[in-house]
């Protein structure tokens, strides 16, 4: 439904790559153009500003970003006018970098000035001062809304570029957080994501724990979500609090990235499989019917068959029933690109590859655990939501749809890959 004033507004086309902290960087600038008079377009072709968040924190994501950079030169070459802002990790990583080498981009912000971001904009870009009064944009159809709770990571895991290109530590004051959170609820969100690349270190006036509680009473929220804890971080009081908050989801993504002790010392992660262990079980003890979810990197320099099999045991014994799996490539300048990247690529896909096929044997057979089960639907789109463990799941019978905002109890009557088919049973509000 556009008016007459949104067809005056010049369009914003956003596009993000790489993690949820790249997505929820990029809704933030795209507010700050938003505030300036922007609206929002999904049609590249009718934008008169396009803003790319870009991932460095593995080759490949830096590569699909960088190439999707250069795809650009078509579009502002059919307008000249048109403003290409490139921000996030690559771009902070590489500077200068990008304008050398795509001379068609317009501005360079990287993931360290966010913050900055709007006088920034007011800066170099003085023409595209406009009347204030757009509407910030909320994400996902609003249903599901991010709130950034800390920047930057204090950690200094061996293979990881994010320390570099984040910089340490920043912790957003409590108050500042909730009000987003309010702000949110009020325009529509039901579900919150925290987000932080070591969410659970959050400390301020309050520690993270408190942080679930306060966040846990703001009305309106349904379910709330929290990505990336460390399982350093992990403690008592967290587990306390995500059992004792009636909205926090009994879901627990905590990364291992891998399962030889020996190759988590060298990653340098803190931790040994027996430590990370122990955190699961402590969650599961307090939380009952978690799900746990996990991310996985191999081929780690020196990482041999037998290392690569604990990480397939570590999956089983921590009874994950998701990954995301990453094959290992060397980011400049951090401590493990030192060692002699030594597993062959085709030895690197082939355990990539199994680890996948392991992994998606897990999530089949917990979906098929499922069946008959009730579970709890917050729907995002019309007959389509999440379950509380995260898993997508379509409402039959499909007419008339459950309109987005909803949540729901459905009964588990089949199954994709990874997409659960719910009956719809009743509506909890
Ligand atoms: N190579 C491959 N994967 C990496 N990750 C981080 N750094 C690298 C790297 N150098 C993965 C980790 C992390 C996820 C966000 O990306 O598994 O949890
Ligand atoms: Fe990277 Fe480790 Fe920090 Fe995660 S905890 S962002 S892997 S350095």
């Amino acid at each position: 439904m556009e008016t007459c004033e949104s067809q005056a507004r010049p369009r914003l086309y956003t596009r993000a790559f790489g993690c949820q902290m790249s997505a929820a960087d990029v809704a933030e600038m795209s507010g700050a153009l938003v505030e300036r008079g922007y609206t929002l377009t999904s049609d590249l072709s009718e934008a008169d500003a396009v803003l790319v968040g870009t991932c460095t924190v593995r080759e490949h994501a830096e590569h699909r970003a960088l190439s999707y950079i250069g795809r650009l030169r078509r579009w502002k070459r059919e307008r000249p006018s048109g403003a290409l802002i490139v921000a996030g990790c690559a771009a902070e990583r590489l500077g200068p970098d990008i304008k050398r080498r795509f001379p068609h981009v317009d501005l360079v912000t990287g993931s360290k000035s966010v913050g900055e971001f709007p006088s920034l904009i007011d800066k170099v870009m003085p023409d595209h001062r406009l009347p204030r009064g757009g509407q910030v944009p909320e994400g996902r159809r609003s249903i599901c809304a991010s709130v950034t709770v800390m920047r930057g990571c204090d950690r200094s895991c061996s293979y990881c570029i994010v320390p570099s290109v984040r910089g340490r530590e920043v912790y957003r004051p409590a108050d500042e957080i909730l009000a987003e959170v309010r702000r949110k609820a009020e325009a529509g969100a039901k579900e919150v994501t925290l987000l932080g690349q070591t969410v659970n270190s959050y400390r301020s006036s309050v520690s993270f724990a408190d942080l679930l509680a306060l966040v846990d009473s703001v009305a309106g929220i349904e379910r709330i979500r929290f990505m990336s804890p460390h399982p350093l971080h992990l403690d008592g009081p967290m587990a306390h609090a995500m059992a004792e908050c009636r909205k926090v989801a009994p879901a627990l993504h905590l990364p291992a990235q891998s399962g030889s002790d020996r190759i988590l010392g060298l990653m340098r992660r803190g931790y040994d499989r027996a430590a990370f262990l122990e955190k699961v079980s402590m969650v599961r003890r307090a939380v009952p019917g978690l799900t746990v979810t996990t991310d996985f990197l191999v081929g780690f320099p020196s990482e041999t068959d037998e290392d690569f099999q604990s990480t397939l045991s570590l999956f089983e014994d921590m009874g994950a029933v998701s990954a995301y799996c990453f094959k290992y490539s060397p980011r400049a300048s951090t401590p493990s690109a030192f060692l002699p990247d030594d597993v062959p690529r085709r030895v690197k896909e082939d355990r990539l590859a199994r680890l996948n096929a392991f992994v998606a044997g897990r999530t089949a057979a917990y979906l098929d655990s499922l069946a008959g089960r009730e579970v709890q639907v917050l729907t995002e789109e019309p007959g389509v939501g999440r379950a509380a463990d995260g898993f997508k799941v379509r409402l039959v019978p499909p007419v008339p749809p459950v309109p987005p905002g909803r949540l729901v109890q459905a009964q588990v009557v089949g199954r994709t890959r990874n997409m659960l088919f719910g009956n719809l049973l009743r509506r909890n509000a």
